[in-house]
């Protein structure tokens, strides 16, 4: 049998994508962002994100089908994000997808959104070894997964408590002044600063009872430390050093993202550790990440950062896994899953 091609479908937040692939090769991947629509409100607003996909959902299929030269009666199977994702956005794109599977009468897969971060790296580094921990980092989640076997068994290490790392980038950057979404511009700024200037705390290494949470994070408190020194600093009139601010919270998280990514690999006894989200584009993760790999003799697979973000490509990589895997599509009334675990 020929290799499958599958159309993947994502519209979980502010991205509106489309992908095809056949195997392992990315015939076309499209991504329309509405994120310029956002940026004065200083986050996503879920509202305004839905009406975008319902305008992007067609011109961005369509573009994917022309670029690979295909056309949907081409398509052996359509996969679109299901969850966890803002329900109103998820909702179109799964409308949207399950229309286009009823009419062409094509199997049609519901999948979870950060197994489909994990799954894109293979479009980079090939098939996974049978043992690998994924450490997956954006605005919306931050897990440590550990991969047995990507179309059946995918297990939750650890996650955060609170905040994702992405988000509590972005709402330090919104106080010192930066656009949506800031995170890029602390990685900037942390380039230039001293990460040793203010003291900020490691997240999480104990739980409530004094519960060990040895693979989890928080980064709430990391937040609110950080903007207490910022006020404090305002309240005294004195300038906010911004490359130290930067350089001490991206220092903070990526060592504690580290750490346990580490940690985790250790306990699983895995050698490979898979890193996904669009916050893995953060360089202080990056260089950790390497560092840590090469002294402990973990592979570290970051793949390049149009694959880290949100992508078609990642939905459509897992839907290839799944079709390979024999795995039966989904239920016609398959429902979204805001929550997804
Ligand atoms: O995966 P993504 O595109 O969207 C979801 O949140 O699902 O990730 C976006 C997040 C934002 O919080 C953004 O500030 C953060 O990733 N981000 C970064 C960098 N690039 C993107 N954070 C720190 N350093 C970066 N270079
Ligand atoms: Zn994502």
């Amino acid at each position: 049998m020929s290799e499958p091609v599958v159309l993947g479908i994502e519209s979980t937040c502010d991205e509106t994508a489309a992908a095809l692939i056949q195997g392992d090769n990315l015939l076309s991947n499209v991504v329309a962002s509405s994120m310029d629509q956002h940026a004065r409100y200083g986050g996503v607003i879920p509202e305004i994100a839905s009406r975008a996909h319902a305008e992007s959902f067609v011109p961005v299929v369509s573009r994917a089908l022309y670029e690979a030269d295909m056309d949907l009666a081409q398509v052996d199977a359509i996969a679109v994000s299901a969850g966890p994702g803002l329900a109103g956005c998820l909702a179109v794109g799964v409308s949207g997808a399950k229309a286009l599977a009823w009419a062409a009468k094509k199997p049609l897969y519901g999948i979870n959104h950060v197994i489909g971060h994990i799954a894109v790296t293979q479009l980079q580094f090939g098939p996974f070894p049978d043992n690998t921990l994924a450490l997956i980092v954006s605005g919306g989640h931050t897990s440590l997964l550990h991969v047995r076997d990507i179309a059946r068994q995918v297990d939750v290490v650890g996650s955060t408590l609170d905040d994702a790392a992405g988000e509590c980038f972005d709402k330090i950057a919104r106080l010192l002044g930066f656009p949506y979404p800031g995170g890029p511009h602390i990685d900037r700024h942390a380039r230039l600063g001293n990460p040793g200037a203010i003291r900020v705390p490691q997240g999480l290494t104990k739980g409530k009872a004094g519960a060990e949470h040895p693979y989890d994070f928080s980064f709430s408190g990391v937040k609110t430390a950080v903007a207490r020194w910022i006020e404090n600093q305002e309240a005294a009139g004195r300038e906010i050093p911004v490359d130290d601010v930067c350089a001490s919270l991206a220092d903070s998280v990526s060592s504690v993202l580290t750490r346990k990514a580490v940690a985790a690999c250790e306990r699983f006894d895995s050698d490979t550790l898979i890193v996904g989200g669009g916050f893995s584009a953060n360089s202080q993760l990056r260089t950790g990440l390497r560092e840590a790999g090469e002294r402990e003799g973990i592979k570290v697979r970051i793949p390049r950062i149009e694959l880290c973000t949100d992508n078609g490509a990642m939905v459509a990589m897992l839907g290839v896994n799944l079709v390979r895997a024999g795995i039966r599509p989904s239920a016609p009334d398959f429902p979204i899953d805001s929550a997804m675990p």
